[in-house]
């Protein structure tokens, strides 16, 4: 049976996290933003390590630490920080918190698609400039409109439910889910080729995988309705950043709302200063709820995993 002793906690996390594995008679380091130098010297030193998404687990670091280390957990949902196949390759078992953030990410994605109706962090941007522009901001309600959800899994079902209150028609796709699963829910499951061109507000609740890298691009943004808007609180590169910006310049896209991006912090700045961007900076799961429960879920794992009961292995 697996045996956690140390643990290495790698990111910044809520303390509940170290409260827990220390209650269990589990030894805790707490070293964040180590260079990948010191990461290879620290973690062959413990049996785990705790990351949120900043620290990236390479297959580097994990033929490195072989042997001692057996175990990387996420406090969060995506694990496109850690190599999986090279954590499977030397025996290091993956564990996420896949639940413990999902309603944040929802209201987050909720409050972008009401920001992006009503322009709220323009208007409020240009009363800071001492304006008073009241006729440069007309916005439209959603009531009516017709919101996309690319991706009808935990977030994606969140957010069609909610903007449902707002009057909104949900229509959407994922691959995995029946008509009549997506009709229980109130939404209309069709193909992409459907969406594109019905689709007033399109937002995306996918992993990044490769076949869903540039889910939205220059040819499907072209087959959307002139005025559409875009959302994304998923992953970067889901959104394909340079021809986003061109159907914004074109006028194509009436706005869009990005909380995560190809490259993070965004080099790509065309996206981030464009007049009708609202860019974040990947705030999904920055909620003191959902850190609280990422936090104390993935301590509360590997506790289980001592204990020979586990939940949340990749
Ligand atoms: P999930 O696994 O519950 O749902 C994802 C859904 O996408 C699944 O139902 C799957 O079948 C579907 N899917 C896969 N390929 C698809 C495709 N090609 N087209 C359409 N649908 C497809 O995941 P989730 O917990 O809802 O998370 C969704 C995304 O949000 C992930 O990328 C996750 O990393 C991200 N996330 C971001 C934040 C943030 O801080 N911004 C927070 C939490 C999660
Ligand atoms: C996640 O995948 O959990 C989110 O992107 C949030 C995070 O990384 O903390």
């Amino acid at each position: 049976m697996t045996k956690i002793s140390s643990v290495l906690i790698a990111d910044d996390i809520e303390q509940e996290c170290v409260d827990i594995l220390q209650n269990a008679g589990i030894q805790v380091s707490i070293k964040t933003k180590q260079t990948k130098e010191q990461l290879l010297e620290s973690l062959p030193q413990h049996d785990a390590v705790i990351v949120r998404s900043a620290t990236k687990i390479t297959s580097e670091l994990l033929d490195a630490a072989a042997g001692k280390l057996k175990l990387v957990g996420r406090a969060g949902t995506g694990v496109d920080n850690i190599d999986v196949p090279a954590a499977t390759r030397n025996n290091v078992l993956v564990m996420n918190t896949p639940q413990a953030n999902s309603r944040s990410a929802a209201e987050l994605t909720c409050s972008l698609v009401m920001a992006l109706a009503r322009h709220v962090p323009q208007a409020a941007a240009s009363m800071k400039e001492g304006k008073w522009a009241r006729k440069d901001y007309m916005g439209e309600e959603v009531f009516g409109r017709t919101l996309a959800v690319l991706g009808l899994g935990r977030i994606g079902t969140e957010v069609a439910f909610r903007m449902q209150a707002f009057g909104m028609r949900v229509i959407g796709f994922d691959p995995v889910v029946s008509k009549e699963q997506a009709a229980a829910r109130n939404i209309e499951l069709l193909s992409l080729e459907e969406i594109w061109p019905q689709a007033d507000y399109v937002t995306v609740h996918v992993p990044l995988i490769k076949q869903t890298e540039n889910l939205i691009n220059k040819e499907s943004l072209a087959k959307c309705k002139k005025g559409v808007r875009v959302i994304n609180v998923a992953r970067g590169g889901i959104v394909n950043e340079a021809d986003l910006v061109e159907a914004l310049d074109s006028g194509h896209v009436a706005g869009a709302a990005i909380d995560v991006f190809e490259q993070e912090p965004p080099a790509f700045r065309e996206l981030v200063d464009h007049p009708r961007a609202i860019c974040i900076p990947h705030l999904g799961a920055s909620t003191i709820d959902a850190q609280l429960r990422v936090a104390s879920e993935i301590a509360e794992n590997i506790v289980q995993l001592n204990q020979g009961t586990v939940l949340g292995v990749l």
